[in-house]
């Protein structure tokens, strides 16, 4: 069983898309095993975000993180990571595929709806950020 580190984005949140996102994720037989909502401060989004400081869309990234609530999750199966990021699709939704997570409901490459972890060096730092392991529930 692996697992991996979700975030429902503001742009998704406002929209009131938690439900849909967490039905998308269920019926790719992902389980939901920790679930809260949270609204980052700056240096908190500055911080999760942190391996992206140098690149020129981080303090759009950061501003837009902190803009509203977001829903933070631990998700839980065999080879979630992988199978997440494919549900997920590709980040700029203009390159996602059909039925993917970003292709359905992204706006642009920044309000792209959900986050991912990209490795299981970085879901573990991702979750640990978030989650204590009493709030895990598998
Ligand atoms: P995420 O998977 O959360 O990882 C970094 C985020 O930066 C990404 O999704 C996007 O929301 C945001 N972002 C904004 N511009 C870019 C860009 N040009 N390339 C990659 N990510 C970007």
């Amino acid at each position: 069983m692996e697992r991996t580190f979700s975030i429902i984005k503001p742009d998704a949140v406002e929209r009131n898309l938690i439900g849909s996102i967490f039905q998308m994720i269920e019926e790719a037989g992902l389980r939901i095993v920790a679930t809260k909502k949270i609204h980052m401060t700056k240096a908190q989004a500055e911080g999760f975000y942190a391996v992206h400081s140098e690149r020129p869309f981080f303090n759009s990234l950061t501003e837009y993180m902190c803009s509203g609530p977001c829903v933070v999750s631990v998700l839980e199966g065999e080879n979630a990571i992988k199978r997440y990021r494919e549900l997920m699709g590709a980040t700029n939704p203009e390159q996602a595929a059909e039925g993917t997570i970003r292709k359905r409901f992204a706006q642009n490459i920044e309000a792209n709806a959900v986050h991912g972890s990209d490795a299981p060096e970085t879901a573990a730092v991702e979750i640990s950020y978030f989650f204590n392991q009493l709030e895990i529930v598998g």
